[in-house]
């Protein structure tokens, strides 16, 4: 472990010993996660859309950044895709819920300042009252956003590497895929009590697969000489074959692979031949988050029944992965319970969550305030 790494709550940044996990408490400590909202959540792309939410002008997406609530807009006159802070200039009022069009404008709900699709101010009643701001400086707070083929990420961190940096091979593998003729299948979402970590975790682990799950284990060949592991500098991935007679017709059961793992800080794609679904992990307290899990693929009537059984595949290995992640949550409680290991290839991209957890958080300790930097863009 490096010396003097900053400590929060017993906790230290320090990334753990090879082959070694963070301390529980890194799991389960409120002060911990409000770091990880400056330090990891306020630093990162994180996804909060895909495009076809947002094709219309005007087209709206609320989403969370951690627990800093965004806003994605489809400009209506450049078509441009605008990130904003969803939250007004005056006291802070939420603007938009859920998702929709907007009109010309954005009016807070509390005393109705108006804002342009661009996050401009433009009009706030009482105009005489607020003599004493500068209000040509209460524009929305801009947030960066950036597309990888469907999905939409966005950032609050202005100096966050570019997004195609940050995905990685990523883009790659879905501009290799038919991502571009499929549509949305299925869609869930789950809240469980547990920290956000495990669930991702839980999805860089290869090791319990065939001793939590059925169906997945019949479906992927999870064997380390065949599945190589990628790290890169903001994610993991490894590829699998697909199980010859889960291979669908016409596909070549030799380029029938799953690629799985995770884009940090909290984006899960498995993207195979068919289908793309992904699971992204929203940390809403310390012990508790929820998971949205879409899935996409040909949409074509006469593969009804494959998409119904990966439905339900996904459904029931859901359920497998969400019961031992809350069992390891209660387990993490124990007082007295040292860190755990990892092992070397199966669990490899779990060292590597935790190395790359670690290093953020120590860094956004040297920086604290990436929302300074927001505020003085700003204008
Ligand atoms: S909080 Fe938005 S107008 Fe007052
Ligand atoms: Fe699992």
């Amino acid at each position: 472990m490096q010396d003097h790494a900053p400590v929060i709550d017993g906790v230290s940044f320090a990334a753990p010993d090879p082959g070694h996990n963070l301390p529980p408490r890194a799991f389960t400590s409120p002060a911990v996660f409000e770091h990880e909202q400056r330090a990891i959540f306020a630093n990162s792309w994180v996804h909060v859309a895909d495009t076809w939410e947002l094709a219309a002008p005007g087209g709206y997406v609320t989403a969370l950044i951690g627990r800093t609530p965004v806003v994605i807009i489809r400009e209506r006159i450049t078509g441009e895709l605008r990130g904003l802070l969803n939250a007004c200039r005056h006291r802070g009022a939420q603007l938009l819920d859920g998702k929709g069009t907007c009109d010309k404008q954005i009016q807070c709900p509390y005393h109705a300042w108006s804002y342009g699709l661009d996050g401009r101010l433009l009009g706030a009643p009482h105009r005489d009252e607020l003599a004493h701001c500068n209000l040509a400086e209460m524009n929305l707070v801009p947030v960066r956003v950036g597309t990888v083929g469907p999905l939409v990420f966005a950032c609050l961190d202005p100096e966050a590497p570019e997004l195609a940096d940050w995905v990685g091979e990523l883009a790659g593998s879905l501009a290799g895929s038919r991502i571009g003729e499929w549509t949305l299948a299925w869609e869930n979402s789950y809240e469980l009590a547990a920290n956000w970590k495990l669930f991702v975790e839980n999805a860089n682990d290869g090791y319990h697969v065939p001793f939590v799950h059925d169906l997945l284990t019949d479906a992927i060949v999870l064997d380390p000489a065949t599945s190589p592991t990628t790290l890169e500098p903001h994610g993991a991935y490894t590829w699998a074959q697909v199980n010859p007679n889960y291979v669908p017709p016409g596909t070549d059961p030799a380029s029938a692979r799953v690629r799985f793992g995770c884009i940090f800080p909290n984006f899960i794609p498995v993207l195979s031949p068919d289908d793309l679904t992904y699971f992204r992990v929203e940390p809403i307290a310390h012990d508790r988050m929820r998971i949205v899990a879409r899935s996409y693929d040909d949409g074509l009537a006469e593969n009804a029944p494959l998409r119904e059984f990966r439905r339900i595949a996904a459904e029931r290995t859901m359920e497998q992965d969400l019961a031992v992640v809350l069992r390891t949550q209660r387990g993490l409680h124990a007082i007295g319970l040292p860190p755990g290991v990892h092992t070397s290839r199966l669990e490899a991209r779990i060292g590597h969550f935790e190395r790359m957890w670690a290093d953020a958080m120590a860094s956004g300790c040297d920086t604290p305030v990436t929302i300074r930097r927001l505020l003085r863009r700003g204008t």
